[in-house]
């Protein structure tokens, strides 16, 4: 028996495949490799000396996606593939529509016909839209401010009326703060290609001398010293939690949401400040326009993941700017580049060991 995971190859992906591996389960990956590399996943078969089986396919591409269910023994699915760009998801909705929302029906589609009936979805905080007071609990109400985030709701109600229609199902929804960090090796971390929308990546960049400056969204809000505060939390930590999930879907049923933060909300020039404290790095900033969409304050109340999973962040702020940095110090420039063409057939992440490939 495996467990799928679909986007493996991401940030957030590659380092919960990583967990999965050295917590003896057998994987399988299905990832498009449009927002990542499968060099992700030959350093974690580095890391972990173990194999991970690898196909490089599109989600909605059916036909492919179902031999990955009739060749396979598949105990349950991690689905973390989608697209997450907030402003491109304005700008290109139904791009988003259609990777995020057919691609989640197709998988579960194969996984009702093939009694797969288990299933960790990917959700984010952004389903709390702008919320009226923090720290913020699962019962809040929930509010999408952007396709991207229409999205990650409208999964999460498509998986409550999965298990209305059918009590076999067992999901596990979680909803993510600010993943930030990387693996402590340093081998693996988060790439994103071009400019980085989000803060971490940025000041990264910054830092090893490809961007000039930060540029700090507003500095008037109602914070601690005007700039906008997150709870970020250490990607390995992020990834525990999906083990926690995963032992949680496969023990019982119904839909269960879980927020995934520390509890503790830091702004802006604050992990700026612990990024140069980390790291002894200087990161020039300057202050411009608050982005628009953007809350001021949002961190978790993660007192129910505690509960009900076992689950808490062990990582604090200083490790996790010093984890980034190790990662895009040794990779300034990320990954190595990758084809440009995936073909839609099973490969093992050992064959991304071949040199050239
Ligand atoms: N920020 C800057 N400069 C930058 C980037 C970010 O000042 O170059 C600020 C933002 O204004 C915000 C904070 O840094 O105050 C964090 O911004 P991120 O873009 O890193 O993260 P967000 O909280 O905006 O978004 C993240 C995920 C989204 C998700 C959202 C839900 O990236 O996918 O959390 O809470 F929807």
């Amino acid at each position: 028996m495996a467990i799928l995971v679909t986007g493996g190859a991401g940030f957030i992906g590659s380092h919960t495949c990583l967990e999965l591996l050295s917590g003896g389960y057998d994987i399988i990956v299905v990832d498009n490799f449009s927002n990542s590399n499968p060099e992700s996943l030959k350093r974690v078969t580095e890391i972990t000396g173990k194999l991970i089986k690898i196909y490089p396919m599109d989600l909605l591409d059916l036909n492919s996606l179902e031999t990955v269910f009739l060749d396979n023994h598949i105990e349950a699915v991690i689905h973390f593939a989608g697209l997450k760009a907030v402003g491109e998801s304005v700008h290109d909705s139904l791009k988003y529509y259609k990777n995020n929302i057919t691609a989640t029906l197709l998988i579960c589609e194969l996984m009702q016909k093939y009694k797969v009936k288990k299933m960790v979805f990917s959700s984010s905080a952004t389903v709390y839209g702008l919320p009226d007071s923090v720290p913020i609990s699962e019962g809040f109400p929930l509010k999408a401010l952007n396709p991207y985030g229409r999205t990650k709701l409208m999964i999460e109600e498509i998986l409550q009326d999965l298990y209305v229609s059918d009590n076999e199902w067992s999901i596990t929804i979680l909803r993510y703060f600010n993943p930030i960090g990387a693996h402590e090796s340093g081998w693996i971390g988060e790439d994103p290609s071009g400019t980085p929308n989000n803060l971490m990546p940025y000041i990264t960049r910054v830092a090893v001398g490809q961007l000039k400056e930060l540029q700090i969204f507003g500095k008037d809000y109602a914070t601690v010293d005007g700039t906008g505060v997150r709870d970020y939390i250490h990607v390995v930590d992020l990834a525990k939690g999906h083990l926690l999930a995963l032992d949680k879907t496969l023990t019982s049923s119904g839909v269960h949401t879980y927020n995934l933060g520390t509890g503790r909300g830091y702004s802006v020039l604050e992990v700026v400040e612990a990024f140069e404290l980390a790291t002894g790095v200087h990161i020039p900033y300057k202050m411009v326009q608050p982005r628009s969409g953007d809350a001021a304050i949002c961190y978790a109340d993660p007192t129910k993941a505690e509960k009900e999973l076992n689950w808490k962040a062990a990582k604090g702020i200083i490790e996790m700017c010093q984890d980034a940095w190790r990662w895009q110090s040794n990779n300034p420039h990320g990954y190595v580049k990758k084809e440009e063409s995936v073909n839609p057939r099973l490969v093992q992440s050992e064959d991304f060991l071949l040199p050239n490939n």
